[in-house]
């Protein structure tokens, strides 16, 4: 075949090739060293965190034109021949025939030159920040994620719901809803869906639908809250993957939560090692860390007894912790720190106060079949719940906490016809990334982040 004709070869794939093969690769230089006789450019492709080690002879006089071009951020094509390398660090290399520079870097502006950058610096440069080895793992890392969320929920013949993006009720009535509005060109268009519209907050509501008619389902897909929150956690604009299984209790609710977890991060440590070992770099112990999560049963803490303990600890927290208060981030980094020594942790039967008006109400009357698991450094993963499912029981809720009930006919219909106990989590893409990553910031394992002030690319 003509070199210029051979298909692409990916970085990724290059061991199944035989030595002395022809082929043609393209990527970006990420480093490029000039001595008398030989050039060695590291060409990256994206599709692994392996450079491949292009070698120039600079015998022939073509080359020497192109010398002012290769720098770190150019873009390049290569056609060479594969030469193995059993002594060298990496098992192969690329003795170039031909090289073509497509897109040329100048070294006087090009922002991601070798060297360590801070993770703030590169949050600004969001559009070439996915070329920088840790954020290219990132990426690699989170698409797998997704990927063997689905796989797991597929092998359990769940069903996989697209919940809609624009919504008519606020899920779960925090009031941090992003409003959809029509251009208002004329009154007709106001409001567009005939209701206020917004993005919504989390599919677990038409997921209850979609569970009490075909059994077990899960939606995965991006949910959107406009809490003014700058922390370490929390993004605008994040991903949940939401199960929610008619039949199921809390406590099978529970067991698949921690199955799921489980079984992620087991996977990973199988099959994302490379990825896992280049982002331990930055954070010791990572596959260790992500080790612990193998294995289960996770402890368990009712919310009642978690209070009793913190109050115990006698600790001067900033938020001094009260029955019937929401857990702050101090108190569930404590309660994992002490009552599970750093392992996964659930905390369960939270005050009814506190939590949605879609949770069952347990039979002390006074707290709410709810769950939410903890992990050390990233707080909460996931938040789930029996649902409600008695009429009587919901609309009293309902009035409780002045909810308009004309907005949620169809909620309240399923209870009215053919009800079933039913049960579902959210768990949270990004924060389960944060933690399997090893980075301290969730706004650096999302590809673009959305954020309060941040939204630009
Ligand atoms: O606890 P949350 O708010 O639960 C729900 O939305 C339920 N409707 C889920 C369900 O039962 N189907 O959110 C669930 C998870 C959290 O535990 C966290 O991992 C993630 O979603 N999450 C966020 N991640 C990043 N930024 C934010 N602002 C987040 N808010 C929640
Ligand atoms: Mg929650």
């Amino acid at each position: 075949m003509p070199p210029d004709k051979l298909p692409r070869s990916d970085v990724c794939s290059l061991s199944a090739v035989q030595d002395g093969q022809q082929l043609r690769v393209a990527g970006w230089i990420r480093s490029a060293r000039i001595s008398k006789n030989v050039i060695f450019v590291a060409l990256s492709d994206g599709s692994t965190a392996d450079t491949l080690q292009v070698v120039i002879v600079r015998n022939a006089g073509h080359w020497e034109e192109l010398i002012p071009d290769l720098l770190t951020g150019a873009s390049i094509e290569v056609i060479g021949a594969l030469v193995a390398t059993p002594s060298a660090s990496q098992p192969f290399e690329l003795a170039a025939q031909r090289l073509m520079v497509i897109g040329r870097a100048p070294a006087t502006d090009y922002p991601l030159q070798k060297k360590e950058h801070s993770w703030e610096f590169l949050r600004n440069i969001a559009h070439l920040r996915l070329r920088s080895t840790t954020h290219g793992a990132l990426m690699r890392l989170r698409s797998w994620l997704s990927g063997a969320i689905r796989h797991f929920f597929e092998q359990r013949n769940f069903i996989e719901i697209h919940t809609p993006i624009i919504s008519s009720h606020d899920a779960e009535g925090a009031g941090a809803l992003f409003e959809v509005r029509a251009p208002q060109r004329d009154a007709a268009h106001h409001h567009f869906f005939g209701a206020p519209a917004f993005l919504t907050v989390s599919g677990q509501l038409h997921a209850e639908c979609a569970a009490c008619a075909l059994g077990r389902v899960y939606s995965f897909g991006p949910t959107f809250r406009a809490e003014n929150s700058h922390t370490i956690r929390h993004l605008s604009e994040f991903w949940m993957v939401e199960p929610e299984m008619a039949w199921y209790t809390l406590d099978d609710n529970r067991r698949l939560a921690e199955e799921l977890v489980a079984n992620l991060a087991g996977q990973a440590l199988e099959h994302q090692a490379k990825e896992l070992h280049l982002l331990e770099r930055h954070s010791a112990g990572l596959c260790a860390k992500i080790e612990g999560l193998t294995k289960l049963p996770y402890r368990v803490i009712e919310y009642s007894e978690a209070i009793k303990q913190l109050k115990q600890a006698q600790i001067a927290f900033e938020y001094p912790p009260r029955w019937g208060l929401d857990l702050q981030s101090e108190h569930e980094q404590w309660l994992v720190a002490h009552c599970s020594k750093g392992a996964p942790l659930f905390v369960v039967n939270y005050p009814q106060e506190i939590k949605p008006f879609y949770m069952r109400l347990n039979d002390d009357g006074i707290t709410v079949a709810a769950m939410d698991l903890l992990l050390a450094e990233v707080g909460e993963i996931i938040g789930g719940s029996q649902r409600e499912e008695r009429l009587d029981y919901l609309l009293q809720r309902m009035q409780r906490d002045a909810m308009e009930q004309a907005a949620y006919q169809w909620y309240i219909e399923l209870r009215k016809y053919g009800t079933v106990p039913h049960s579902g989590f959210g768990l949270g893409l990004d924060r389960l990334l944060l933690y399997l990553s090893g980075m301290h910031n969730v706004r650096d394992v999302v590809p673009f982040p959305r954020a309060p002030g941040q939204a630009v690319c």
